[in-house]
């Protein structure tokens, strides 16, 4: 290895019971050294992703993973350039997106690593619109919600990495878009640049049976609800639900601080399902991933265009990352929440 590199890592220490915040992370300093194996490369991160599921992964039982193990570095996705590589298919300044999480450099196997193009994206979408993200809003959308022309789909988290991008695909696909999102900046972004029918502020209503009552005169009743955050805002689509409505479960995010079963306890207002013969369908990123070529094809014409507006909200340093991962369930993000270091 040409240079010593003074490493920074955040190290996941102990389970949340509620909020996560830095006391479950320690920072450690550390340097990495040493010959390079054959097809490995240093990675400089440059964009951190911070994400709900994290929180999920957090909990101690199972969910759709084993829990995230305690004393190792906090998993997620990086986008970051090559800094020294002994592989044949990496250069020194080539961009690339990785699992190599909080910390400012990685050794990385080749294999381990896509290549990503300055040219055609900004590099950061990788997280985003052209990452996990936008590949959950695609087949999430188009697979369980089964958007036809002229039905009207609503959104929950709509201002966020996932809805943002469902609102749209929904609109592309002919849908009345209705969004529900938290506070006025968010609306205005909703109707603004997203182009929106209506947006809905949830923070404005307090109780679910008061967000039905703007719901009923905003949708008209609902042939597909994707939803991101379950709980009050979701007891409150469902009676909207329309002859053969599809409901899709993306996130839960309003039920990740507790234990996951309170007080959520189950699927709440299921004679709705029975009326209206529904289907309520959850859908996980990961099962689309050998898809994601499909994906790419399909939405990055549109993000190069600027018929896709994807949002981005920057925090800036790598010593915020904890408090970036807090600030989703506070609802601080427009679109995808990255940490730039
Ligand atoms: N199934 C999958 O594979 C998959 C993949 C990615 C994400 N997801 C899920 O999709 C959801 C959105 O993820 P994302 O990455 O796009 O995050 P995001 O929407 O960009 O950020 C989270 C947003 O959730 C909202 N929120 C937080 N606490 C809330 C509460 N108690 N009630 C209502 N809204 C709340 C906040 O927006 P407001 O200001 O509007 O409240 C916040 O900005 C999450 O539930 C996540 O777990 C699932």
């Amino acid at each position: 290895m040409n240079a010593p590199y003074s490493n920074r890592q955040w190290f996941y220490v102990k389970r949340p019971t509620s909020r996560v915040g830095s006391e479950h992370y320690e920072l450690r300093e550390s340097e990495i050294s040493g010959p390079l194996a054959a097809n490995e490369v240093v990675v400089r991160a440059r964009y951190i992703s911070v994400d709900p599921y994290i929180r999920i992964q957090q909990h101690e039982r199972n969910t759709y993973d084993v829990p995230h193990p305690l004393g190792i570095v906090q998993r997620s996705g990086v986008v970051g350039e090559v800094v020294e590589s002994a592989s044949p298919l990496f250069a020194k300044g080539d961009w690339v997106s990785a699992y190599s999480g909080w910390q400012l450099y990685a050794r990385c196997h080749q294999s381990e690593l896509t290549k990503l193009d300055p040219a055609s994206a900004p590099v950061s979408t990788a997280l985003g619109v052209l990452g996990m993200p936008g590949r959950i809003a695609w087949f999430g959308l188009m697979e369980a919600g089964r958007p036809r022309p002229g039905d009207t789909l609503v959104v929950s988290g709509a201002a966020g990495a996932v809805g943002s991008l469902v609102a749209q695909f929904g609109k592309k696909a002919g849908c009345k878009v209705v969004g529900i999102a938290g506070g006025p900046d968010k609306c205005r972004f909703l109707l603004d640049e997203l182009k929106l029918d209506r947006a809905v502020d949830y923070r404005e209503h307090k109780t679910h049976k008061d967000l039905t009552s703007t719901l009923i005169e905003a949708t008209g009743g609902v042939d597909v609800y994707f939803d991101n955050v379950g709980g009050p805002i979701t007891d409150a689509v469902i009676p909207l639900i329309k002859r053969r409505a599809r409901i899709v479960i993306c996130g839960a995010i309003s039920q990740y601080d507790g234990g996951l079963d309170t007080p959520d306890m189950g699927p709440r207002f299921l004679q709705h399902m029975l009326f209206q013969r529904a289907t309520i369908q959850g859908v996980l990123a990961r099962d689309y991933i050998n898809r994601m070529d499909e994906m790419v094809a399909q939405v990055a014409p549109w993000v190069k265009s600027g018929e896709i507006v994807f949002k981005e909200t920057f925090v800036d340093g790598f010593e915020q990352l904890p408090a970036a991962l807090n600030s989703l369930f506070e609802g601080g993000n427009i679109g995808k929440l990255l940490v730039r270091v």
